[in-house]
């Protein structure tokens, strides 16, 4: 039976707390399904920092790119300047790895309301394809004429042919997979050296793809659309920081910041993808036993789905929405007064109930 080396890295803040809960629910389903995790546990982050001066040691990417998957909790905490601690861990691996897919889900579960009004269940369920490779997210600008009056900095976004297409070229493959309809994020009418140029290849690209209903929206009235009217979307696809605000909106419409999973895949599996939350350490609750687990099991659940085990990963979220219907234990941030603990024991009783592929005994 298969046997899956698995780089975890809890991180920081919450991310050393939802971690475990998801890594029990795996080792579940590979014992249910016939598979076993070798956890390569890499304790890298802003503590590993503040002892060593770097987020992770000067191989890791090396060490990283012996395991089949990376698993990841958070990274960030207060101490390390942010530009610090990402562009030392999270961003590199997303790079190294050409992990130029981000894929994030949005699909309110069974038993969670929707903080929108008059969403029935099922009433949300699209998916958000960032592209997580390149665009406003670059090395190249800098900061000049420091403590002067003149002070600025400049920051260059980078867009290339081959970046946006590779992006493009999976949503569109995604959404011909679902309802037909893509719906492409974009801001041609302010940004206009870049924006007219992703609105450009998405235009040729779609020309291929005649059943393919393409709109495009202003980034600023999509992200109002996310809350008017988020039954008509099934794919959306967006560039880095644009498909960044977007998921963290997405995710406060199905419930809450915790839940929400996001997969930084490389599709053609040559190297390792990564599978985290969608959300940060949040230290605003860090060490409290507050934090909700949803999201980093609902990244385990896209990891099992990434490994072929599709039947282990529908029943993690059945597990979830079996809590979530059958139970009222949850954490503050969905309302309830469960600990993360609570939400953990819930979870790993309810896929016990489960037989295989999610039909309850
Ligand atoms: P955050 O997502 O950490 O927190 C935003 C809010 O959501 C906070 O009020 C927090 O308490 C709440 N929240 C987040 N996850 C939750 C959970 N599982 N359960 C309950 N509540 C939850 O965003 P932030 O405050 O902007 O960032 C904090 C740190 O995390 C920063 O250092 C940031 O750079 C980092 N960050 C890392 C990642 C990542 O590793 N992929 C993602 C986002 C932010
Ligand atoms: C995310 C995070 C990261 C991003 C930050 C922490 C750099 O917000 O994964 O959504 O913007 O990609
Ligand atoms: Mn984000």
């Amino acid at each position: 039976s298969p046997s899956y080396r698995i780089a975890v890295i809890p991180g920081d803040g919450i991310g050393t707390e939802v971690m475990p809960p998801a890594q029990k629910l795996l080792e579940l389903a590979g014992t249910r399904y016939g598979f076993s995790f070798d956890w390569q546990e890499l304790e890298w982050g802003c503590e590993y920092y503040s002892r060593t001066g770097r987020m992770m040691p000067e191989d890791g990417i090396e060490q990283l790119a012996e395991c089949d998957q990376i698993f990841l909790g958070a990274v960030g905490f207060p101490g390390v300047p942010d530009h610090v601690s990402l562009w030392g861990l999270l961003i590199p691996i997303r790079r190294a790895f050409r992990q130029y897919i981000n894929l994030r889900p949005v699909r309110l579960l069974a038993g969670i309301e929707s903080p929108l009004r008059k969403v029935p269940a099922g009433g949300i369920d699209f998916l958000v394809v960032r592209e997580n490779n390149e665009g406003e997210y670059s090395e190249s600008g800098g900061r000049l004429y420091r403590g002067m009056p003149q002070e600025m900095a400049i920051q260059e976004s980078i867009f290339t042919r081959f970046g946006v297409e590779r992006a493009m070229n999976y949503a569109i493959n995604l959404a011909e997979q679902r309802k037909g309809q893509l719906a492409s994020a974009t801001k041609s009418n302010g940004i206009i050296h870049t924006m007219p140029f992703w609105d450009e290849i998405l235009r040729d690209l779609a020309k291929d793809h005649p059943n393919l209903t393409v709109s495009e929206y202003h980034i600023d009235a999509l992200a109002a659309l996310f809350v008017l009217d988020p039954a008509r979307f099934d794919v959306v696809v967006a560039s880095n920081l644009f498909g960044d605000i977007l998921t963290d909106l997405g995710a406060a419409i199905i419930g809450s910041i915790g839940i929400a999973p996001s997969a930084n895949l490389n599709p053609e599996k040559e190297f390792p993808s990564m599978f985290e939350p969608v959300h940060g350490s949040a230290p605003d609750i860090a060490g409290q036993g507050k934090a909700n687990p949803l999201g980093q099991v609902w990244a385990a659940s896209m990891m099992l789905d990434h490994l072929g085990h599709e039947d282990a990963g529908r029943d993690l979220i059945a597990a979830m929405e079996q809590v979530l219907t059958e139970t009222d234990i949850r954490t503050p941030d969905l309302g309830g007064t469960a600990t993360t603990d609570e939400v953990s024991d819930a979870l790993v009783t309810a896929f016990e109930s489960l037989s295989p592929a999610g039909v309850e005994k």
